[in-house]
């Protein structure tokens, strides 16, 4: 049995990723480079600096740092203003059942998100008080794919991380929870999520997920 359920919240608990991607996307375009959805697999769980820098690399132009903090702080504008007219509607499906029943079972839940906005998508959600702990992100020192972030929440909940699952969307996420020694549940392309322990086209497999947290 697993004590506790660590998800992140981009693409796996909110329909929010694709906002992300269409931000990145304008950025893409307003300075003149290549972007497609595989580059953007590799920006998921990652950071808003490291994302730039990634999608950077496809241009031969040399950008200063406060260039980049205005492209930066320029895709998170399009990004608020994406979020702010999310409701509940936007959670994606199995979510709202599968933290219920893993409640009903005293799972503890925590949020280990890299975004800084999360605290804002949940909240817009109307889930924000379903969870036990929620990590800020602006506190973590090494991103995904280290561990950092899936450890403190463990910590946090006083869980020890081999009896902790987490659920993810993006490859370095599933990375980060594999090194932090926990179970890792992957949320999309089994060809793309290698690393996982188990991967699911989304959360509608409510059962598969409690049947392996309780270990009924
Ligand atoms: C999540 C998303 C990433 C995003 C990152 C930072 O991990 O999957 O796409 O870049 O958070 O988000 P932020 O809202 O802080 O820019
Ligand atoms: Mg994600």
């Amino acid at each position: 049995r697993y004590e506790a359920v660590i998800f992140d919240l981009d693409g796996v608990i909110a329909d929010t990723a694709k906002f992300h991607y269409e931000a990145w996307k304008k950025i893409a375009e307003e300075l003149g480079i290549y972007f497609d959805e595989k580059i953007n697999e590799s920006l998921k769980g990652v950071s808003r600096m490291e994302s730039l820098e990634i999608l950077l690399k496809q241009s031969e132009k040399e950008y200063s740092q406060e260039q980049k903090n205005y492209f930066a702080s320029k895709k998170n504008d399009y990004f608020k203003s994406m979020i702010q007219k999310i409701t509940p509607g936007d959670i994606l499906p199995g979510s709202i059942e599968l933290i219920k029943i893993l409640k009903r079972y005293n799972v503890k839940l925590a949020v280990a998100s890299a975004s800084r906005n999360a605290n804002t998508v949940l909240e817009n959600l109307g889930i924000k008080s379903e969870f036990d702990y929620i990590v800020d992100a602006a506190k973590i020192v090494n991103v995904k794919p280290d561990p950092e972030i899936f450890l403190a929440a463990a910590e946090n909940l006083g869980v020890e991380p081999k009896k902790c699952v987490g659920i993810e969307d993006s490859v370095a996420g599933i990375e980060a929870i594999k090194r932090a020694g926990m179970f890792a549940i992957g949320i999309g392309d089994p060809t793309i999520l290698k690393k996982a322990d188990m991967v699911l086209e989304d959360l509608r497999y409510t059962q598969k997920i409690v049947k392996l947290v309780i270990g009924e």
